[in-house]
């Protein structure tokens, strides 16, 4: 349904945002790209909806090419944005009733669309008077007015509380069950990529550095020894290197050392630290997450990049 090869952009000034990335999705995927700041993501998702013009490269949505044929590429996929578009000073069944008609859609579906995002009592009210996360919903209802085979969604929970995300999060899966329905989306959330994602790539500086399924990603490492030491976790990394107890895929960032045990049994490797004196304040033995996947492969913790 998405098919990018060697898709670059180079904005006007230099600035080389995204430096070649290929990639499949399948029709029914839901596919996640994640990656921090500044990595690119957005100038993706504006290639792939027609509004950013490739610099070398190509991609296709449903066989279109985006740069030969972008009518066509656009009447396939729906977008929500990064920032609002919705008009706030009309009501919600205004602002699908324009978009609709914009599309020449079918308006029939709205009532529908409206009642299956959980916006449907709102539907009346301007939409200034919405949460964000009412609002985002009618962004997605918005978006899928237009009955799209594909739907891009760039950082769609960002700036909600817990609840609220956890809420959207539900939603956005339930897009899923629209068979017909491929998804795109972006984060620098960790758990949303894992809890929503077929498969995620990891984007870094505008290059994909992994791509796979989470759970993939996540066995790529082994388990994890964790430790909090006072001050800068550096010496003690490079100490617990000397004594063969850390190999070269530790890292320490800030306090914080990050010691994959590499079949290595977790008892004896906390005995060994323990023996050390390294002013330790925690130890603990965990499961690898995409942040340590992210980590290794970037050298930079998602969640600070952020
Ligand atoms: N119109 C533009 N002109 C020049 N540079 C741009 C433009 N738009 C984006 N950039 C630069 O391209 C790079 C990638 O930006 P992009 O918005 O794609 O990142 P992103 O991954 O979506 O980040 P975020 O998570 O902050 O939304 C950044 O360095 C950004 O400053
Ligand atoms: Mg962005």
């Amino acid at each position: 349904m998405i098919e990018v090869e060697a898709l670059t952009k180079v904005y006007p000034g230099g600035v080389e945002a995204v430096k070649g990335i290929s990639f499949t999705v399948e029709p029914g995927e839901v596919f996640g790209l994640l990656g921090p700041n500044g990595a690119g993501k957005s100038t993706t998702i504006g290639m792939l909806t027609t509004t950013v013009k490739p610099t070398t490269g190509t991609a296709r949505l449903a066989g279109f090419d985006v740069a030969s044929q972008p009518i066509a590429a656009r009447s396939v996929s729906s977008v929500v944005f990064q920032e609002a578009v919705v008009d706030r000073s009309l009501s919600g069944r205004r602002n699908l009733e324009l978009h609709a008609s914009l599309w020449r859609a079918d308006g029939a579906n709205i009532e529908k669309l409206a009642e299956s995002l959980g916006v449907a009592d709102l539907l009346d009210r301007p939409v200034e008077t919405y949460s964000g996360g009412q609002r985002r919903r009618l962004e997605i209802a918005r978006a899928l007015v237009s009955e799209p085979s594909v739907l891009f969604l760039d950082e769609p929970t960002v700036g909600l509380d817990p609840r609220i995300r956890h809420e959207l999060l539900d939603v956005i899966d339930g897009l899923r069950s629209r068979r017909e329905l491929t998804l795109l989306l972006t984060t620098h959330y960790l758990d949303e990529a894992e809890r929503l994602c077929d498969r995620v790539a990891i984007i870094h500086r505008g290059e994909i550095v992994a791509l796979d399924t989470p759970v993939a990603l996540r066995a790529t490492l082994s388990d994890i020894v964790e430790l909090r030491v006072e001050g800068d976790g550096s010496h003690a990394l490079a100490h617990l290197r000397e004594c063969g107890v850390a190999g070269a895929d530790a890292f320490a960032v800030g306090s914080t050392l990050t010691v994959p045990l590499d079949g290595r049994s977790a008892a004896a490797t906390m005995a060994e630290i323990e023996v050390l004196e390294l002013r330790l304040t925690a130890l603990s033995t965990r499961r690898p997450t995409l942040d340590d996947v992210y980590l290794r492969l970037t050298g930079g913790r998602l969640a600070e990049a952020a």
